[in-house]
Order: C-alpha cells, then sequence, then structure tokens
C-alpha cells in the first residue's frame, strides 16, 4: 500500500544486505557544483548494480552537466524544472518522492544544505527532499570555507538531528577552486556503499564484532618471512558486510594488498604474536569475533637481525621452528573458563576430510560455529573471489553453494545474527 492511499509512513521495503542496490528506486539529485560531472559515475554504477535511478537537477547543475547525459545513462527524463508542464504531468514531484527508496543528493552544495535546512521547496530537488519518507543522503561538496562555515555545519547538523539525514564525506585534498582542504566529492564508490548501508536491513546495529583476515608473516630475516596464500579477500569480505549491516567492525589484518574497508576499524598486524596482542585488546569487548585469517602455526624460532647470507649458512641450511599460540583456541578456553565472552566463530582451512577435521577443530577450539574452506578447489579459498563453505555447528551442517566471497560473507553473517539473537 503506497503513503499516497493511506497518508501513513511508507512501508520500508526489505532488501537483501548482499545486494540493497537491487531493483531499488533511486533519486540522484545534483546541485550545481562543479563535481556534478561525478555524479554521472555514481549513476552508472547505481544503474549498473540494478537499481532504478530518477535524476533531478538543480537549475544551476544543468549549467555544469547537460540533462540530456543522466537521461542516456538512465533511460528516464532529467527532471529539472519544477514549474515545467511536461516534466510536472510525466515525472511529477509528490510521485517521485512517493516511489524513492533513497534520495542521494551528489554534490550536495552549500546552496542545497542550506535550503534543504531551512525547509525551503522551491524547485524540483527541494520540493522531492520535502515531499519523501524515504531516506535522504547528502554528500557534500564545496570550497573549504564553505564547507567550514559555521552556518553550513549547523545546517548539516540540523538537518542530521532533526530529519535524519544521513552524510558521507566530504574527502579531503585539492580543491577544483584551488584551495586544499575538506570539501571534495567522496568517491562515487563511497557514495554507492553510504547509500547500500542505508538501504541494508541493519541487523547487526549495536553489535561489536572483531574480524581478523589475511595471513601472517613470521619473520625469518628483515628481508624473508614464513607465510601463506591467503589474500584476506575473505575476511575483509566479512568485515565490509558486518558494517554494511550496521555493526561496528574492528578488522585485525595481517598483511594484504587490500585497501581499507571505508567507515570500519583496521588493525594492521604482521604476524601471529602482533594478531594476539590485537586481539587480547578488542575481542573482549566485543559481541563476536570472526577469525577468517590464515594465522601460522609455527614461525622461525630466532629470526636473524640482519640480512642472512648463503655464504654464512651455507647451501642447506635448517630453519628450527617454534609453534605460535593457538589464538581461537586461546580465546574458547578463556571463554570457557570466565564462564562469558563474545561468539566465537572460526574458519578450517583444509584439504581432505574438510567437514570431519572442521568438526573437531569446533570441539578443540571450543567454538560456537566453524566455516569449513576446502582450499583445493580452484573456485574456493585462498585468492579467489569465490567460496564454497559448509557452516559446521555443534547441531549439524550446512553446506552453503559457490557464491562471491561478498555473498557467503553476508549468509555467515545471517547465521551470525542467528546466534547472537539466541544469547541474549
Ligand atoms: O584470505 P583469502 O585469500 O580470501 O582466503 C580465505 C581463507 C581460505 C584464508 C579463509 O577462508 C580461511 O579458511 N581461513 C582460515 C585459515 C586457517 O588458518 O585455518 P586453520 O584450519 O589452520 O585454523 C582454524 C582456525 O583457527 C582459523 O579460524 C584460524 O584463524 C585460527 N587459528 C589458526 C592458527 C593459529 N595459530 N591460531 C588461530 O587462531
Amino acid at each position: 500500500m503506497s503513503a499516497a492511499s493511506t497518508g501513513g509512513p511508507r512501508e520500508r521495503r526489505m532488501f537483501d544486505p548482499a545486494a540493497p542496490l537491487a531493483d531499488a528506486e533511486i533519486v540522484v539529485g545534483v546541485g550545481g557544483g562543479i563535481a556534478a560531472y561525478k555524479a554521472c559515475e555514481l549513476v552508472r554504477l547505481f544503474t549498473k548494480a540494478g537499481a532504478r535511478v530518477q535524476v533531478i537537477m538543480t537549475k544551476r547543475a544543468t549549467k555544469f552537466v547537460g540533462p540530456l547525459t543522466f537521461q542516456a545513462l538512465t533511460g528516464r527524463m532529467v527532471f529539472h524544472d519544477l514549474f515545467s508542464l511536461t516534466q510536472e504531468s510525466e515525472i511529477g514531484h509528490i510521485q517521485v518522492a512517493d516511489r524513492a527508496d533513497l534520495v542521494v543528493i551528489a554534490p550536495a552544495t552549500a546552496n542545497v544544505i542550506a535550503r534543504l535546512a531551512a525547509g525551503i521547496a522551491d524547485d524540483a530537488l527541494t520540493a522531492v527532499c520535502l515531499a519523501t519518507r524515504s531516506p535522504v543522503l547528502l554528500a557534500p561538496s564545496m570550497n573549504v570555507n564553505m564547507w567550514q562555515h559555521p552556518i553550513t555545519q549547523a545546517n548539516l547538523r540540523r538537518l542530521v538531528d532533526v530529519a535524519g539525514t544521513f552524510v558521507v564525506g566530504p574527502g579531503d585534498g585539492f580543491l577544483a577552486c584551488r584551495w586544499t582542504g575538506p570539501g571534495r566529492l567522496a568517491e562515487p564508490a563511497d557514495i554507492a556503499e553510504a547509500a547500500c548501508r542505508v538501504l541494508a536491513p541493519q541487523d547487526l546495529a549495536g553489535k561489536r564484532l572483531v574480524i581478523t583476515a589475511g595471513p601472517t608473516f613470521e619473520p625469518l630475516d628483515p628481508v624473508r618471512f614464513l607465510g601463506n596464500r591467503s589474500s584476506g579477500k575473505m575476511g575483509y569480505a566479512l568485515a565490509a558486510a558486518a558494517a554494511r549491516r550496521g555493526a561496528a567492525v574492528t578488522l585485525v589484518a595481517g598483511p594484504t594488498a587490500l585497501p581499507d574497508p571505508v567507515g570500519l576499524d583496521v588493525v594492521h598486524v604482521e604476524d601471529a604474536r602482533a594478531m594476539e596482542a590485537a586481539l587480547a585488546t578488542h575481542a573482549w569487548g566485543a559481541d563476536g569475533v570472526i577469525m577468517a585469517a590464515a594465522i601460522a602455526d609455527f614461525r622461525p624460532g630466532t629470526p636473524s637481525e640482519k640480512k642472512l647470507k648463503r655464504t654464512e649458512i651455507g647451501l642447506a641450511p635448517v630453519i628450527s621452528l617454534d609453534a605460535n599460540p593457538d589464538l581461537l583456541g586461546g580465546l574458547g578456553a578463556e571463554r570457557a573458563r570466565r564462564g562469558s565472552g563474545p561468539l566465537l566463530v572460526g574458519f578450517a582451512a583444509e584439504t581432505h576430510d574438510v567437514v570431519g577435521y572442521a568438526r573437531a577443530k569446533l570441539a578443540a577450539k571450543q567454538v560456537d560455529l566453524m566455516v569449513a574452506n576446502d582450499v583445493t578447489a580452484p573456485d574456493a579459498g585462498f585468492a579467489v573471489d569465490t567460496n564454497r563453505v559448509v557452516l559446521v555447528e555443534p547441531g549439524g551442517d550446512r553446506e552453503l553453494p559457490l557464491a562471491s566471497k561478498r555473498e557467503v560473507a553476508h549468509r555467515i553473517l545471517d547465521r551470525v545474527v542467528e546466534l547472537l539473537a539466541a544469547r541474549v
């Protein structure tokens, strides 16, 4: 039932957290700033993700980018004149406002922000914003002094506090006006991710999760190490997915080539003992710990402070190894000793009898869920973008189909949400 027929609150659609943009109706409002051209890329990202996009431009925005560009990208007429008989009859600001799942304004100029904060509805964009009951996400972009002006800051605070408006950015850097500082439009990919977070169900809101990712590098000397094939993709996918669902995430990451996901706390570590120290700091205040990292079980016993020379160690050197602590097992044992602690989820990377070994680790490490991972399959395990896992729990196993690591992460989190709910 639509708000138009009831006059009541608009029903919020349930979006799949793995693909919240698919089939969403998104209004992209383009303000009159030089960053307006970047809205083209944003619209492209939204349509590529399966969203239906209605672009609304302010009059000034049309001076920077032609409406035809957005019309070609969306396949829809662009709304920029509230008083055009054609646009109002074919698009209609109330219909746009009612249909929207989300309004994203990029760039949100100081002028647009001021008019929204004052409740002014004197053009197509501000009229839709005032009429809609969908969430509104602003991506501010302006000169650094305009951004830092107390009036702009007060306007923004008013929108956030009074209207529940969401904000992404601005970034810091060299601006088109040749000043340097905050005022750059957030990157289109970051705006799209912020939109996903607004639309995705917030079933992990209020929860703190610690997620480990990547390999550990155990030093042999200042240049060499003992490591493994983990790329960090699985753990990073879990961290990004949990953040999208509202969790406060601390990502404890071994050495990877991946960029830090936006909006979460990332602790970079090099070896197993540094990961142990990071867990000691963060794990006990968390609701859950998910260990996707491939932590080395052994480390070179006495790493050399200087680069080892072939001439000094000979052609067949023997490297003695010391055992690293079992971090997850340690958390499980400590939780049993304390009688309380975070939900514990481990990954078991196996090459044979995958579920059998995962079940043994579930018991030995005293954890709630083991994600069994066959690392010999070409489309699963280390470094690839897909994974195929079995969720192993005391009550039984559940096989998940082959899917992207992002999708697998969400399916694991679906279970984490249920297990967390069962604890309270
Ligand atoms: O990073 P990617 O390239 O995306 O690859 C993903 C992955 C294959 C690394 C990941 O999905 C995975 O399976 N991670 C676990 C790897 C591993 O170390 O498995 P394990 O069976 O040796 O360890 C079992 C559990 O104990 C793991 O949760 C591990 O983090 C933990 N562990 C292991 C050793 C150790 N000394 N301390 C630990 O806490």
